[in-house]
């Protein structure tokens, strides 16, 4: 039974939150933990599009993809129909008891999708921090090492090993060390606060894996091409490069935290393309599978090969419904052109805060690619990072009904990762929308962070 398609528009018809939104907040308050605190002041009943619907009816511009998850829309048609198939064939067998033949497919299409020459083999999880846990496993059946270097301003997760290798404590680590051992932190390049070039940066990073880990100990490096909750920072131009030829120098490997930039969200299926690199492992998820909670470690086959047969797994690892949506979700991706989309997103929002930043000073950097845009903002004199501002203006722009996202090691980005599939009218007024609020603020004076 098909429905209407939901309006492609903002709309506010009660005061936010709205009454059935406060009662189920009251709920919330009673039954969820605080340290869940979801940021936008409505319950969401139906999402399609650029476009989040909640429970009284109020219609909010969605500009966050529930963290760069809706590439193609929370309820692409294709996806919703592979699933409802899928769940009357079966919905679990689990997959090291009984394999399905979705699995293997998505493994190949993995294979032809992803930026590795030569033979890959993927295995599928559920969550990202699951994925990355699982190439540190096998980078360390790989290369009979241990250690595992990240970098500054990293994120990989909430898990014990991916807490250690995320960088930022609060809220992410606070009290809940300890973390696993053999986990180093390197610097990295972030152009607009170092200064420095990606050869510089490289031979910087370089210097700290010899002398404070030793190549020899060190089973990978893991980062994410443009670092996604440190603040959407991309690499100073041969930083990414001159670091892969070094692990590849040293026998290390180089697993591309892709869990974020993949999918078509950055102009070109993974960012490591664009970047020029050809990583051993990619962690992938978020986008993949339209919504539903799926994630991959695919890696060179003699990588992934190295582990012993029962060593990788999980119950719900690449669920059949899971599967059939990404495989419905990679066909629309390529059926719509997103990666051409997500370049025009890019530059819509590039342009926009260009535009902005001639009269605003405080917008310090507007950086990012594709449909993964950020703008930090800094006091124009110190360069000193606006974290209560970014907040201000994303608390505002929630309660006008744009979902806004902030992100930064100092709390001081906006960020911006809208469904590849939303209108250009819609993000335009949700860009405006925000830019209204900036301007208000201008003659205000913020505490720095
Ligand atoms: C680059 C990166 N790695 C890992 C993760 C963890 O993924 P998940 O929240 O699905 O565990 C995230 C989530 O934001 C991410 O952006």
């Amino acid at each position: 039974m098909s429905r209407a398609p939901l309006e492609q528009s903002r709309k506010l018809v009660t005061e936010l939150p709205g009454p059935k939104a406060r009662q189920l907040r009251e709920q919330l308050a009673t039954y969820v933990p605080k340290a869940l605190s979801p940021s936008t002041p409505a319950f969401a009943s139906r999402t399609e599009g650029g476009i989040m619907e909640d429970v009284d009816g109020n219609r909010f511009i969605d500009l966050g993809s529930g963290i760069a998850v809706t590439t193609i829309g929370a309820s692409h048609p294709k996806v919703v129909e592979a699933v409802q198939r899928q769940v009357e064939d079966f919905t679990h067998t689990c997959f090291m008891v009984t394999p399905y033949e979705s699995y293997v497919q998505l493994a190949k299409r993995l294979d032809e999708l992803v930026p590795i020459s030569g033979q890959t083999r993927s295995v599928l999880l559920n969550s990202g921090a699951e994925a990355v846990e699982n190439a540190v496993k096998i980078a360390r059946a790989s290369t009979g090492k241990q250690a595992v270097a990240a970098f500054d301003h990293a994120y990989h997760g909430r898990t014990t090993l991916t807490m250690g290798l995320t960088a930022k404590n609060m809220p992410y680590k606070e009290s809940f060390g300890p973390f696993a051992p053999e986990v180093y932190r390197v610097p990295g390049s972030y152009p607009f606060r170092d200064g420095l070039s990606g050869d510089q940066a490289a031979a910087r990073t370089i210097e700290a894996l010899e002398s404070q880990v030793g190549a020899h100990n060190l089973a990978a490096v893991i980062m994410e091409p443009i670092q996604g909750e440190g603040g959407f920072i991309v690499p100073a131009e041969g930083f990414l490069t001159k670091i892969v030829d070094w692990c590849r120098a040293n026998n290390v490997l180089f697993i591309a935290d892709e869990i974020q930039t993949g999918f078509v969200r950055t102009g070109s299926w993974f960012a490591s393309e664009t970047e020029g690199i050809e990583p051993d492992l990619i962690t992938l998820a978020k986008g993949i599978a339209g919504g539903m909670p799926l994630s991959a470690v695919t890696g060179r086959a003699e990588v992934m090969d190295a582990v012993h047969p029962g060593g990788l797994g999980g119950t719900y690892g690449g669920n059949p419904v899971t599967v059939a949506a990404a495989l419905a979700a990679i066909d629309v991706m390529e059926e719509e052109h997103l990666t051409e989309k997500a370049t025009r997103i890019g530059e819509i929002i590039r342009q926009h805060f260009e535009q902005v930043q001639q009269d605003d000073p405080r917008i310090g950097d507007i950086r990012g690619r594709g449909a993964m845009m950020a703008v930090e903002l800094v006091d124009p004199k110190t360069q000193a990072p606006l974290a209560d501002l970014v907040n201000r203006v994303a608390v505002e722009a929630r309660k006008q009904g744009v979902i806004t996202l902030t992100a930064g090691t100092y709390g001081n980005v906006l960020r911006f990762l809208p469904p590849v599939v939303i209108g250009e009218d819609l993000l335009k007024e949700g860009l405006s929308v925000i830019t209204d609020i900036l301007a208000e603020t201008r003659s205000d004076t913020y505490a720095t962070a």
